[in-house]
């Protein structure tokens, strides 16, 4: 029988035999995968491993300070911080396509990691060691999709299995490729990792650049991180967290539609919610929200966003629509 204690032994002989004495880094983005890779790389090689929290500035509201706070303080794991939003946005100007999005946030992602592995060694003063080996929370669907299980279609470049660039300098250790996201949250609890962390919703590594369609711009991202700041704290406040497995809030960056505040004429942007149940996020239904809820959420953005003039919902399920946009 699958027990999350078993997991956890068998993948901390796996890694202790992998790793070796070498150092290891590992990207915090906060969410449960990574959280937990981590958690479970330093129950097996202890303070070899030094994480990274690569600020993209992708992010939504709070989370920087999440890593920082919950998981930093419940494990005590060393972590540096990279402010890297400059990067990203220069990297990402005038970019619409999806895929070319998510290749270079992919790509850049791991440039930043290859910057910050040097400056741990150096930080160690351990001249001449390496840091031979990158942690990736790579699950069983991320594997499936890109094309990594049998029979897979390479639907999407999820940027932690594809996308690597040709002179990745690191091996990666991958301690939940064969795991589904409950069993996940099952060894996280069973390692201690905070139930904040582990009963978090999904987010992807690429981050509000995917939630973005069209240019992703600051002031755009300013735009969403507010919509979406609302939409999360009126489904928190409805008790509605564990009933949805995610809900994507989604900028239509290069669309219009005319509205009317006040006096005036409007001329602003759309809000999508993406409000998905889901087992494995493999297939996905649009979630039936209480039309309270959906009117709240409405009411607020439009009133406290003013780039966004207009809120509709995505009813559509995974298969024919993914979970996210692009
Ligand atoms: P889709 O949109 O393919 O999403 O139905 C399935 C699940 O995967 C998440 N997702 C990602 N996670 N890196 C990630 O770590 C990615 O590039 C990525 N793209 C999608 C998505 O949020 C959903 O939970």
């Amino acid at each position: 029988d699958w027990n999350p204690g078993n997991v956890i032994a068998e993948q901390v002989e796996r890694i202790r035999a992998q790793v070796g004495d070498a150092r290891v880094i590992c990207g915090l983005s906060g969410g449960v995968d990574s959280s937990v890779a981590a958690a479970l790389v330093q129950r097996a090689v202890g303070d070899q491993l030094t994480c990274v929290f690569v600020d993209h500035g992708l992010l939504r509201a709070g989370e920087a300070e999440q890593v920082e706070q919950d998981f930093v303080a419940a494990t005590g794991v060393q972590l540096k911080v990279v402010d890297a939003r400059e990067r990203f946005l220069t990297a990402l100007a005038g970019v619409s396509d999806p895929e070319t999005k998510r290749k270079i946030i992919g790509r850049e992602f791991i440039r930043v990691f290859e910057d910050a592995a040097r400056e741990v060694v150096e930080d160690a003063g351990a001249h001449g060691d390496t840091v031979k080996f990158l942690v990736q929370g790579t699950l069983y669907p991320d594997v499936v999709e890109s094309g990594g299980g049998e029979g897979a279609a390479n639907i999407k470049s999820h940027h932690n299995v594809g996308g690597l660039p040709d002179d990745l300098q690191f091996e990666l250790v991958e301690p939940l490729r064969t795991l589904f996201k409950d069993e996940v949250r099952a060894v996280g609890l069973e390692l201690g990792v905070p139930e904040v962390i582990v009963w978090r919703q999904p987010f992807p590594g690429p981050g509000l650049g995917i939630r973005i369609v069209g240019e992703v711009t600051a002031e755009r991202l300013e735009t969403l991180r507010a919509a979406d700041a609302i939409a999360r704290e009126e489904l928190t406040r409805a008790g509605l967290d564990r009933e949805i497995w995610q809900c994507p809030v989604v900028l239509l960056g290069d669309v219009r539609s005319v509205g009317v505040q006040g006096d005036g004429r409007t001329y602003g942007h759309p809000i999508v919610l993406r409000p998905v149940s889901s087992e494995d996020a493999m297939t996905a239904d649009w979630t039936r929200l209480p039309y309270d809820v959906l009117a709240t959420i409405s009411t607020r953005i439009t009133n406290e966003v003013p780039e966004v003039n207009r809120v509709v919902l995505d009813v559509t399920s995974k298969p024919p629509g993914t979970i996210e946009w692009e």
